[in-house]
């Protein structure tokens, strides 16, 4: 009998913690305080940056927070992008910032990331952030795998003892939620296995997947002959593709090819409406921890 999945609601948990963390910010106003400041820094005009950048705008209006775009032109120099990397490292009105990837070519990516002090670091891309999350210690956690973490957690699923197989190994996505996924922890505690480009017999290794992680970057991948009856599947994709019959002429499509998919799982997390919503939500958790020095007193 095919199970009758439940499409987790990405939407209400973000917009339930949203709201726990505007009561938070009333507070905070109301103790004579100024609110938390989150800065994205955004260089050339890379469409789906901009989106991301503008959705953290939105968030942080909602919340209550202040929130700055520094944006600078692709030809930016290394040498003048890391002046703005101290500057904000060392501007006490600023609590986090993020630097919006991908770069343009010709900036160091890890070099940049490197510059910005950890403790301001509310993307968890800094190294002692990614070292300290490897060792289970107090972390500022990067931003997606975090949301995952949060929507596993919120819709009540149980991760111990579980099999999750984690497709792809970004170091955005995929290697620090498998790190995650396996840490002695709660969500966690997960047998985990890490699928790339070079594994072998994937679909048969998704199949037996209790927990199906998709961040592979590639539209409609997983199908429903790689997911067993009664999986929890987690979608962390995002395509944009032409649709004549959508007003905006397309649509948005995640990993998981995902009608045929909800059929044999007990819990599907859609695209859009899903991870997405808990990433921006997850960035904002980290910045009102950076405000109140939680992880690093
Ligand atoms: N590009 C895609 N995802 C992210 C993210 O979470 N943070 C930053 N800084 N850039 C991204």
């Amino acid at each position: 009998m095919p199970v009758l999945p439940k499409i987790i609601e990405g939407k209400f948990i973000a917009d339930t913690i949203k709201d726990e963390i505007a009561v938070e910010v009333r507070k905070i106003i109301a103790s004579g305080k100024r609110p938390p400041h989150l800065v994205a820094v955004l260089v050339g005009m890379d469409p789906a940056s901009e989106s991301y950048v503008s959705g953290k705008e939105k968030a942080c209006k909602q919340v209550g927070f202040i929130s700055s775009v520094y944006r600078y032109p692709e030809g930016i120099s290394q040498e003048k992008l890391l002046e703005v990397v101290n500057f904000l490292n060392n501007d006490e009105e600023v609590d986090g910032f993020i630097v919006q990837l991908p770069l343009p070519e010709g900036l160091r990516e890890d070099v940049i990331i490197e510059s910005i002090d950890y403790r301001k670091d509310v993307d968890g891309f800094h190294p002692a952030n990614a070292g300290r999350m490897m060792k289970n210690l107090p972390c500022f956690l990067p931003a997606t795998p975090m949301g995952i973490l949060t929507l596993l957690e919120r819709s009540n699923i149980d991760t111990e003892g579980k099999n999750c197989v984690v497709l792809g190994r970004s170091n955005i996505v995929g290697t620090p939620v498998s790190i995650l996924m396996g840490r002695k922890a709660k969500p966690g505690n997960s047998t985990v296995t890490l699928c790339h480009s070079k594994t072998k017999n994937i679909t048969e290794i998704c199949s037996r997947a209790d927990i199906l992680i998709a961040a592979i970057g590639q539209p409609h991948f997983v199908k429903a002959d790689m997911v067993k009856e009664g999986a929890v599947v987690i979608d962390v994709g995002i395509h944009r593709i032409p649709d004549n019959t959508s007003p905006k002429g397309y649509k948005i499509i995640g990993d998981v090819a995902f009608d045929e998919v909800m059929k044999k799982c007990s819990f599907i997390s859609p695209v859009p409406g899903g991870v997405g919503l808990l990433t921006i939500v997850s960035l904002l958790q980290n910045t009102l921890k950076a405000y109140r020095k939680e992880i690093y007193p």
